[in-house]
């Protein structure tokens, strides 16, 4: 039998969208052949160990500078032979040395409708602007902030009076839905870049 599609899923904190990838493609599309995390105490970890999967820990502080620690980041994914590496809320920016190891394999989900809102508190930032309408993005990382191209997206309309627990949990209900899709898609071969133009990304379904 092929083997299924290698994947590694880096978190850094509750990591309750690893567990959606855990519950829907593990152990049939896909295998997630090891979580990484930038802190031990990322929560994240538990749930990789529940389900018997590897996990490494890179915290920033054991390493010289950030290069480094991710030039052992990439050191171990690579050597798990993944196709692809999610970032499924992992919480710091990764050098261009480490995306260079990685072409077009790397994706990430966002909590906002980009390039509206890219960096931390995007939920924060979309309703301090007052915007009616929000959503999830999932793209490809490229070395900017949130810039990569992007694969899937998809919006909600707010409510008022706002309430942000309330955004909160819309989006993460979106984004537990868009991610696996996203992951699954790729591991079926379905994701690809217009080479015209490579912001454009092709979903054949
Ligand atoms: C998600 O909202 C994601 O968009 C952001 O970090 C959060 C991670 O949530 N990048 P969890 O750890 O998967 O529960």
């Amino acid at each position: 039998m092929r083997r299924s599609f290698p994947i590694a899923v880096l978190v850094s904190g509750e990591g309750s969208n690893l567990q959606v990838l855990i519950d829907t493609l593990h152990g049939n599309e896909v295998e997630i052949v090891g979580v990484g995390a930038n802190r031990p105490e990322a929560r994240g970890l538990e749930r990789a160990r529940a389900a018997g999967i590897e996990t490494a820990v890179f915290p920033k502080a054991d390493y010289a500078d950030r290069a480094q620690r991710d030039a052992a980041l990439a050191d171990w994914i690579e050597s798990l032979g993944v196709k692809l590496v999610v970032l499924a809320g992992f919480m710091e920016l990764l050098t261009p040395g480490f995306i260079a190891r990685f072409p077009n394999a790397i994706v990430n989900v966002h909590p906002a409708l980009l390039p509206a809102f890219a960096g931390m508190n995007a939920i924060e930032q979309a309703l301090e602007a007052g915007v009616k309408v929000a959503g999830v993005t999932v793209h490809f990382v490229d070395e900017g902030v949130d810039s990569g191209p992007i694969i899937l997206q998809r919006a909600f309309e707010l409510s008022y009076p706002r309430d942000i627990a309330v955004v909160k949990q819309q989006v993460h209900e979106i984004e537990h839905e868009l991610l696996p899709r996203a992951v699954s898609l790729i591991a079926r071969g379905k994701v690809s870049l217009d080479p015209s133009d490579p912001r454009w990304v092709v979903i054949d379904e």
